[in-house]
């Protein structure tokens, strides 16, 4: 699908994400000849560059962040497509300068905004008095947006002044995830589940999102933000939402983001009462992962030796609505756990009646685990026969085990970022973030940092290379229930 000549210009575009994620994936959309050929991509930052500087630059950054080589004729075609504009943002001015590199009669300008939210409102007003923005004009917001309800409604105010919410692109790169596309595939494309995905069939359902890393020298803004707003206000709660939506009428914008949304409406609030009771907050301390030591969250560069920022949560999640009456949703997500591991477990409700008994015991239930990353695929835990003649059946617990890489061996599986640019480029807003969206989720998570501060808890420490604080296990043992 080729979309209509668009100017992306990438404000911010000799930052950490624009080299490391941005670059590298239109680099990869223009190798998919993806890209129209009479689009352009204008690189945005403070810096006095050259063309051929420019250039250089996204080079560089190619070769460090790609894990393959880069190839010379797509190379050609795509280093051919690159501009450079040297712009103070916060300096209404020096726009006018901008206006000379874009050319809206030809092209529809597409803005990402890869800077600090605080700026976002400047840029807008730059934009707006070098006459650059029209009807067609579109903008993508890099998160965070805000740092609480109140705040994430007067930066979504500062661009709603200039452009409207159908030109307003909100990147959760969650959503741009091959395994998070196929949640919809698997959950409305299979009668097998999508019969099955309810109250009457499900038990509970798991949501992990544990990272290796610690904040990667990312103290200023980590500590400020934490576990919670880094990564529970934006990802894990639209995984959820992707979970636990129902059926959207079809795929377009505005049908899965109204199923999203209500479902963010009808999660329980966490309350002072329950706040203890629902979640773990820890912070890591030294340890090892895979061999290797690790400092802890305090002693880690840029540190400040007292902190209360979490680096680890886990929650227990009720949805208050019909589908799930009863079902408990439990996410836990942190830093330097022993393994980069993305997956969603679904824990189906055990037989009625078991005729086993003599053979087995206790019949365990069907486990539907979805992995997101790393080995992409999906899994079923089920009961089979052993093959013998033995005189009574005897059964044995076994997967049905699909791969992507093996059953898509032809196909690469593109970075987030490399759907999520093409999809704005394409005007499509089905994988961004509708506005309120953002709000019901800032709302509900305001509501667990309200509790908190209520109880004057501390996060409790966990040694590095651990799956967190103990309370994170006896979140789920005191239901009965253990981490998968
Ligand atoms: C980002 C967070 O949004 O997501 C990071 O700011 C986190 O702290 C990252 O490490 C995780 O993304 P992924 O795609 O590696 O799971």
């Amino acid at each position: 699908q080729t979309h209509k000549p668009c100017d992306l210009v990438l404000f911010g575009t000799k930052g950490d994400l624009a080299r490391r994620k941005l670059l590298p994936s239109l680099y990869q959309l223009e190798k998919a000849e993806l890209l129209n050929a009479n689009s352009r991509i204008v690189g945005v930052a403070r810096h006095e560059l050259s063309q051929s500087e420019y250039v250089d630059l996204v080079h560089e950054a190619l070769q460090t962040f790609m894990k393959e080589e880069i190839c010379e004729e797509t190379w050609s075609r795509f280093s051919a497509k690159l501009d450079y504009c040297k712009v103070d943002m916060k300096n209404e001015a020096e726009y006018s300068e901008l206006a000379k590199h874009v050319d809206q009669s030809q092209r529809v300008m597409v803005n990402y905004f890869s800077t600090p939210p605080s700026i976002f409102g400047a840029i807008c007003k730059g934009l707006k008095a070098a006459g650059l923005i029209n009807d067609e004009t579109r903008v993508v917001l890099e998160k965070p947006i805000g740092h609480d309800l109140e705040s994430s409604k007067v930066i979504n105010d500062q661009v709603a002044e200039f452009f409207s919410e159908d030109q307003t692109y909100r990147i959760d790169h969650y959503l741009g995830k091959e395994t998070t596309l196929n949640l919809l595939a698997l959950r409305f494309a299979n009668s097998l589940f999508a019969n099955n995905w309810d109250h009457n069939c499900i038990d509970h359902v798991q949501i992990t999102v544990a990272e290796e890393v610690g904040i990667e020298g990312r103290w200023g803004y980590f500590d400020d933000a934490g576990q919670m707003r880094d990564m529970v206000q934006n990802h894990l709660l639209q995984v959820l939402s992707l979970v636990a939506m129902n059926p959207p009428v079809s795929l377009d914008a505005s049908s899965v983001r109204d199923e999203k949304v209500r479902v963010m409406k009808c999660l329980r609030p966490i309350t002072k009462e329950t706040v203890k009771e629902k979640t773990v907050r820890g912070q890591y301390s030294a340890g090892v992962i895979k061999g290797k030591s690790v400092p802890g969250y305090l002693e880690e560069e840029g540190a400040n030796t007292e902190s209360n920022t979490e680096s680890f949560v886990a929650l227990r999640v009720d949805i208050d609505n019909w589908r799930w009456s009863g079902v408990p949703f439990y996410l836990r997500t942190g830093k330097r756990m022993p393994e980069k591991l993305t997956e969603i477990v679904i824990h189906f409700k055990n037989m009625p009646h078991n005729i086993f008994k003599e053979s087995y015991g206790t019949l365990p239930a069907n486990v539907l685990t979805i992995r997101m990353q790393p080995r992409e695929g999906v899994e079923v835990q089920m009961l089979n026969k052993v093959p013998g003649l033995d005189d009574h059946m005897v059964l044995q617990e076994t997967k049905l085990d699909l791969s992507f890489s093996e059953a898509f061996k032809d196909q690469r599986i593109a970075d987030a970022y490399e759907r999520l640019l093409l999809e704005a480029l394409l005007g499509n807003q089905s994988l961004f973030v509708r506005r309120d969206e953002v709000e019901a989720a800032w709302s509900w998570v305001d509501g667990i940092f309200k509790a908190w501060e209520q109880t004057l808890d501390k996060p409790k420490p966990y040694p590095a290379g651990t799956w967190g604080p103990e309370g994170a296990a006896l979140l789920l043992a005191k239901d009965g229930r253990e981490w998968d």
